[in-house]
């Protein structure tokens, strides 16, 4: 019954990119997370990326595909792929906000492991994407 993966990741921004190079980029993702049922949010600091995905298992490694054969960014360090248990993104097809280095900082270096779920806890989310939506939800966000 679980058939969704995720996907978190940092990269560095082969060029620091304009707000204009920013938003192209945004249009070509949206519209391939679109087509593809890929939801997610990707924070931009200053040529750092983190981004989270998630979607069909074969959705998230097709468009996965699509991000490692991007030259507009290099050194891509996975923190985590594999099983997801919900999805906690549905509304955006690829969120976005430009963050302060802190929070990149604390995403990086966040758990992304998830915890096994216990006879008395159902949640099986990590530390990583508790820290991610509780910024998305109560952080400042440009778009
Ligand atoms: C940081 C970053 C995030 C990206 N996210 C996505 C994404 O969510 N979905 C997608 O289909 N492509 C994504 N891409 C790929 C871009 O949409 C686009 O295909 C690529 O940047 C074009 O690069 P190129 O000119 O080097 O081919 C991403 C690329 C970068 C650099």
């Amino acid at each position: 019954m679980n058939h969704l993966s995720a996907l978190a990741y940092v990269s560095s921004a082969t060029n620091l990119l304009s707000e204009s190079e920013l938003e192209a980029l945004l249009v070509s993702a949206r519209t391939a997370n679109h087509q593809h049922g890929v939801t997610g949010v990707l924070l931009y600091d200053n040529g750092s990326f983190f981004q989270y995905l998630e979607g069909a298992p074969s959705a998230v490694a097709i468009v996965y595909e699509r991000i490692k054969a991007s030259r507009q960014h290099h050194g891509i360090i996975e923190l985590d792929y594999g099983l997801a248990d919900a999805r906690h993104f549905g509304s955006w097809h690829m969120g976005f906000s430009v963050s302060p280095r802190s929070i990149m900082l604390s995403l990086s270096q966040s758990a992304w492991t998830r915890a096994a779920a216990t006879a008395t806890e159902a949640s099986s989310s990590s530390a990583g994407v508790a820290l991610l939506l509780d910024f998305w939800m109560n952080g400042s966000r440009d778009a």
